[in-house]
């Protein structure tokens, strides 16, 4: 028997650092999956077989790259901490081949790593027999990421899971949001990978050198998110892309956009887009432009002469799911 689970990547559309502050954070998935298909192996290592430009198998810890460098085991750790986990749930003590395909760029904010570890969690829950409940998947993923990150939120977990729009505040934790809007989007992806932990560490310093400013932006912050959120439920497109460009000049005011990213938002907003600004944690990854339906296009080739890769995306309504093979 073999089994595949597809989990969607994500978008944040407002909220970004802020939300390491205290303020909302509104999350979409979008349709761009990862794949991960779990098959039975006769001995107990689990073999890894990706197209990220690595395979290799590891027995316990210990990594043998079979494409790839050895290198390829730190990208590789996250999907095979995710099995680990869920095995270990189960009580079994059993080999897997694994094999990953996936749609969503690496590093660069768009949720790739929490959407492996769902999709994992998943296809080796189903594996095993069990149809893990949406809570499961988001504890168990959530579990396996922190064997990776520092300190994950869990909100990428969580959004690969349920699918759809998401709002996360650190006090309140996770609220899922009703939309009708496809909330269609292009991507565009400057190439530049960055760390999330730097890029949060810069702002940290800024507080700490500007309090009073930096407490203004936090202020100004909820009000992004409060008014965002409710054009949001009315469905108010071209009011969205306003709030998100004032959410954009106050991530440029403290400090994580990027000349790369700027030059994305701009060429978008000059061929037609409702509003732009940068996606995740800035310094290099991907901006976003809120576009019509219609107009994607458009604003797609203006990011590409602009010199990034634009991605045509819309919201994803299902999250992880699974089938089987026989
Ligand atoms: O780079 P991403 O998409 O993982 O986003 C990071 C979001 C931050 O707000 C900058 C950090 C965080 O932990 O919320």
């Amino acid at each position: 028997m073999k089994v595949t689970a597809a989990a969607p990547g994500k978008t944040i559309l407002v909220g970004e650092h802020f939300v390491v502050y205290g303020e909302a954070a509104v999350v979409m998935a979008i349709n761009r999956r990862v794949q991960v298909t779990v098959e039975d192996r006769k001995d107990r290592s689990l073999y890894i077989a990706s197209d990220l430009g690595f395979s290799g198998t590891f027995v316990e810890d210990e990594y043998t790259a079979e494409t790839g460098d050895v290198g390829g085991g730190t990208v590789l750790e996250p999907i095979k901490i995710s099995a680990q986990t869920v095995l270990k749930a189960f009580e079994e003590n059993r080999g897997l081949n694994i094999a990953v395909q996936s749609a969503i760029p690496m590093a660069v904010g768009l949720g790739s790593s929490g959407a492996l570890a769902v999709a994992t969690v998943a296809a080796v829950g189903k594996f095993l027999g069990s149809d893990l409940s949406e809570e499961e998947i988001v504890s168990l993923s959530t579990e396996a990421e922190k064997a990776v990150h520092i300190n994950p939120s869990g909100i990428d977990q969580a959004i690969s899971t349920y699918g759809g729009v998401i709002v996360y505040k650190k006090k309140e934790g996770i609220t899922r949001l009703k939309t009708t809007s496809d909330i269609p989007l292009v991507i565009g992806n400057t190439g530049i990978q960055r760390n999330t932990g730097t890029m949060v560490d810069g702002v940290r310093m800024k507080r700490k050198q500007f309090p009073e400013i930096m407490n203004l932006m936090n202020a100004a912050a909820n009000h992004v998110s409060r008014q965002f959120i409710d054009a949001l439920k009315r469905d108010a497109l071209n009011r969205l892309g306003e709030v998100m460009d004032i959410n954009q000049g106050l991530l440029m005011a403290i400090g994580v956009s990027h000349e790369a990213l700027e030059r994305l938002v701009y060429a978008a907003r000059a061929n037609g887009a409702l509003g732009a600004k940068l996606t995740g944690a800035g310094g290099g990854g991907c901006m976003i432009a809120l576009a019509t339906l219609d107009g994607r296009e458009r604003v797609s080739e203006a990011i590409r002469r602009a010199g990034g890769t634009p991605i045509i995306a819309k919201k994803a309504d299902q999250g992880v799911h699974c089938w089987i093979h026989e």
